[in-house]
């Protein structure tokens, strides 16, 4: 792993910009448990209770159902080291901008500024009436399901449900990226989900060098993937920033590297 810590290290070193392009699997080290593979959410949940037709006609069920998996379990995971590093690459002009397809804000809480949320962010909720929307602190999740204060209407969190569009911002922002970057950092993601999917394959059409990390192969990994870094995103990412920042990272408190305990396993 070493060798290929300091050949990312190069690539981004010598890049004009770099791109982390990042999956769920850059959150598992935060307690927050991937969607697919072993205990990924999908074995627990079906996805069914994320489609927005059915979330429509059952909006009570399926508040339930998201009450229980975005905000019960998850509602105090904080950034772990993966992505204090990005953070840390972006102050030091290492990395461009970041795309996720997660919706759990950690980038945000890590001091990630460039951030473009493909699948839009669980912190939020949007009024399907009056489009008002409101922080997910401003609402109390004891009523379900939670309605605006402006108008009544039914409150709904402000992520792409299965069905949806994606939000116009962070498309444009994607496809600019695959066009301008020179490397993609690709981290924890299985490259199944449409369209997200096809951002790192714009990018590799265009040019750019791939580096992947992920704890297993994906999609990716025999196809477009460059330099594939087997191993957890928190831990890698520690010796990528070793091998980038020449003094170590500022902030590098105690305890960001404890393994949560993932709720309900
Ligand atoms: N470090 C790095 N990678 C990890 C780790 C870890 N600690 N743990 C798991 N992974 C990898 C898995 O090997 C897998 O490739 O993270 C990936 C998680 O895959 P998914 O759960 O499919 O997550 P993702 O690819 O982000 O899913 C895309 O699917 O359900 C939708 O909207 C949802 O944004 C999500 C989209």
């Amino acid at each position: 792993m070493e060798n290929q810590i300091k050949r990312a290290a190069d690539l981004i070193l010598k890049s004009r910009f770099t791109t982390a392009f990042t999956g769920a699997g850059i959150s598992v080290e935060s307690g927050i448990p991937p969607f697919r593979g072993n205990d990924g959410i999908w074995t627990k949940y079906d996805p069914k209770s994320l489609e927005i037709a059915w979330f429509m006609s059952n909006p009570v069920e399926s508040w339930n159902i998201i009450k229980e998996l975005f905000y019960d379990f998850f509602e105090e995971a904080k950034p772990n080291k993966a992505h204090l590093v990005l953070a840390e690459m972006e102050r030091r002009a290492l990395l461009g901008r970041i795309i996720t397809q997660n919706i759990d804000n950690l980038h945000q809480e890590a001091g990630s500024k460039e951030v473009y949320e493909f699948h839009g962010n669980s912190k939020r909720l949007i009024c399907l009436d009056c489009r008002k929307f409101y922080a997910v602190s401003e609402i109390s999740l004891d009523h379900i399901p939670p309605t605006c204060r402006q108008c009544g209407g039914l409150l709904k969190p402000d992520f792409v449900f299965f069905g949806e569009g994606i939000p116009q911002t962070a498309l444009a922002a994607s496809y600019e990226a695959a066009t301008i970057s020179d490397v993609f950092l690709v981290i924890g993601t299985t490259g199944d989900v449409m369209p997200a999917n096809q951002i790192p394959y714009m990018a590799k059409s265009a040019g750019c060098k791939i580096i992947e990390i992920n704890t297993e192969p994906s999609n990716y990994s025999g196809d477009i993937t460059d330099i594939f870094i087997r191993g957890k995103a928190g831990e890698t990412m520690k010796k990528l920033g070793a091998a980038l920042f020449t003094t170590p990272l500022d902030n590098d408190q105690d305890g960001i590297d404890q393994d949560f305990e993932i709720h309900g396993q």
